[in-house]
């Protein structure tokens, strides 16, 4: 009999339980124990899911020879908790984003790398059959020439929901507003489909939240591949939508709005685009809360599959870094009113 993994879990709020969750949906796989900060949100969840339960992550390290960490710590507390496992000698699985700064991803990338662990970034929806098809369009040269995307993700944040956090909002432990925190999503997409950008010009505000960090953002982009396209996120509008992605290529155009392919239209047509060309249940836009764990269950078994396999993560530590890049380079560019380039200094 194949031995499952044992997989703890770092930070027990929502995103916690979603990996919980995803984690006893896999029959390979064993939760082992989960650790939080505050004993009442590591014993509720060990409760709920039946696993031990610590309040500090490196003592669940050093007692329950994990072979997985997944983090769902606030963005910006990754790096002394990716140091605990790496001295620990335990694999990584981190929630987008990597980290908040290209001076903490590049630590990250480094400590995973000196102690021959794998380091994977959990953007699931790469693993989700429309986006995964649409990739698929872009590598097998159904687009043709590459010449504009766009990623918009148009939502609502309530004041609740940024007092529901003491991080969220925050410079500091979120790292961003709109953008860092929701947006990042349909960036990772983006530079996936797009490949990697060359320079950005954005305009950033906050129109309609008390936090430290832009509500609204919207920036013009250039990818190195020549094409150009739009980044766009809010938090402020009601109810928007969750994302949308349109790819334009002088051989087809694809625009997908939430779950859903508005547009999916190529000089040649395959029958097997009829596989993922079905709507989804869409993600709600006015809420944080992560409803289907599959996406998860996907990117753990990625995972698992990269330590079985000796290989990198379907979305490794450095493709998790670009999306953080990426959304700095805006940052910068909406502050200093300049076009920035890229690559940003890893400083
Ligand atoms: N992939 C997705 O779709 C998705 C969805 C939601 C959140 N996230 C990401 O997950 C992370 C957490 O978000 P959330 O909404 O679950 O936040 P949350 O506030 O609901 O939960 C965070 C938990 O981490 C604990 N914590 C904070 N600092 C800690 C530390 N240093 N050590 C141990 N525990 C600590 C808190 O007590 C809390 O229980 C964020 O980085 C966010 O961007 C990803």
């Amino acid at each position: 009999m194949v031995e499952k993994m044992r997989i703890g879990v770092v930070g027990c709020g929502n995103i916690g339980k979603v990996h919980a969750k995803a984690i006893k949906n896999l029959k390979d796989a064993e939760l082992a124990a989960v650790s939080d900060q505050w004993r009442t949100n590591s014993e509720s969840v060990a409760h709920e899911f039946g696993c031990a339960w610590y309040t500090d992550h490196r003592e669940m390290m050093a007692k329950e020879n994990l072979d997985i960490l997944t983090v769902c710590t606030p963005s910006g507390t990754r790096l002394d908790i990716c140091r605990a496992a790496a001295d620990a000698r335990v694999n990584l699985l981190i929630e987008k984003p990597l980290d908040i700064t290209m001076k903490h991803t590049s630590q990250i990338i480094e400590l995973a790398q000196e102690a021959g662990i794998k380091l994977g970034t959990v953007f699931q929806l790469r693993f989700m059959p429309l986006y995964s098809g649409l990739k698929k369009a872009a590598t097998d040269g159904r687009f043709g020439r590459l010449i504009m995307g766009n990623a918009a993700t148009i939502c609502f944040r309530s004041k609740d929901y940024y007092l529901s956090g003491g991080w969220r909002g925050t410079r500091a432990l979120d790292g961003g507003g709109a953008l860092m925190n929701q947006g990042i999503h349909t960036v990772d997409l983006l530079l996936w489909i797009m490949g990697d950008v060359k320079s950005v010009f954005a305009y950033a505000g906050n129109l309609t939240h008390d936090i430290e960090v832009e509500d609204t953002v919207t920036a013009a982009v250039e990818f190195k591949n020549g094409a150009v396209g739009t980044i766009q996120a809010t938090t402020s509008v009601y109810h928007g939508i969750n994302k949308k992605l349109e790819i334009y290529g002088t051989d087809g155009s694809a625009i997908i709005l939430d779950e859903d392919p508005l547009l999916w239209q190529f000089r040649e047509d395959r029958e097997d685009d009829s596989s993922f060309l079905h709507g989804h249940a869409p993600v709600s836009a006015i809420s944080p809360i992560v409803e289907d764990t599959w996406a998860h269950e996907q990117a753990i078994l990625d995972m698992m599959g990269a330590i079985a396999e000796d290989r990198q993560p379907f979305v490794s530590g450095m493709e998790g870094e670009k999306a953080t890049e990426l959304v700095l380079a805006i940052y910068k560019s909406a502050e200093t009113g300049k076009r920035v380039d890229l690559p940003l200094a890893r400083e």
